[in-house]
């Protein structure tokens, strides 16, 4: 049997030093990460400290992760940061020029490069403009992938009718969102890691449990289950009054906010 090799620069041998590495599956994370050129303004964004741990266990310094719901490129601050390239797409034209100058901007590790793209991660004409970045960066294949997708219609991001926010249904949300797995898989090099972070919805007196229904979308495309992570930060409990509001939705509508 051939030896395995290593997919992050965690030295197993030194495993008691890694501290702020996160091995359990609650996530209690004290605040988010606001430093750098991080910004917590776009609506949706997720906590640095997600792609981070993620990057950190299990990629390399000098591989490429590729995130096709980039937001306000909170991946791509990351990776230049740990010192991984990263191409990052999003559907929002704007977004491209903000993620542009706050990476020139982040103090990065190393000579690596994050490129943000405009682009409907569902069409296989993204795809062709994210190849032709990687062939740009000299990779033929990519160490990571990150998914952030909407969830579903609870914040509307753009009018675009292709973005999945817009999905009429949540059968067309996930039908669409199986099509961005299922395009961008194949830019993913052998046995790496895809990572899926999404947020369950509560509407009309039902829970809707998208991030089982999106996991079993990505399954269905080949991928087998590694882990399922809950993280909660302590700092949005008292976050403008949202606790409260929550509190009571939950003791009147019957349900536990995750
Ligand atoms: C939850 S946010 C991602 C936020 C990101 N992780 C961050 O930290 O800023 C989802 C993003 O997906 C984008 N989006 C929606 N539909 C898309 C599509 N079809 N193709 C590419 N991006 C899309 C939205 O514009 C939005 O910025």
């Amino acid at each position: 049997m051939g030896k395995r090799e290593p997919i992050s620069d965690l030295d197993i041998t030194r495993w008691e030093e890694y501290d702020d590495i996160i091995t359990d599956s609650l996530w209690l994370l004290g605040k988010r990460d606001n430093s750098g050129m991080h910004s917590a303004e776009y609506w949706g964004n997720f906590v640095p400290q997600i792609p981070n741990q993620a990057m950190r266990r299990f990629t390399k310094p000098g591989d490429l992760v590729i995130d096709a719901f980039m937001g306000m490129g909170t991946t791509l601050l990351e990776a230049v940061r740990l010192g991984r390239y990263a191409i990052g797409v999003d559907i929002n034209s704007w977004l491209v020029e903000q993620v542009k100058w706050r990476v020139e901007m982040e103090e990065s590790k190393g000579n690596v490069q994050a490129i943000p793209i405009v682009g409907d991660s569902t069409q296989p004409e993204t795809l062709e403009q994210v190849k032709s970045t990687m062939d740009s960066l000299r990779f033929s294949q990519a160490q990571m992938l990150i998914l952030h997708p909407p969830y579903h219609d609870i914040i509307r991001f753009n009018d675009h009718p292709s973005d999945l926010s817009n999905a009429p249904t949540l059968d067309e949300f996930l039908d669409r969102f199986e099509q961005v797995v299922a395009l961008y898989t194949p830019l993913l090099q052998e046995g790496r890691f895809l990572v899926l972070v999404i947020g369950d919805k509560y509407a009309q007196r039902e829970w809707v449990p998208l991030g089982f229904m999106t996991m079993e979308r990505v399954k269905r495309q080949g991928y087998i289950l590694k882990s399922l992570c809950v993280k909660d930060i302590q700092e949005n409990r008292g976050k403008r009054g949202q606790h409260h509001l929550w509190r009571y939705r939950a003791l009147k509508h019957d349900f536990y906010i995750i």
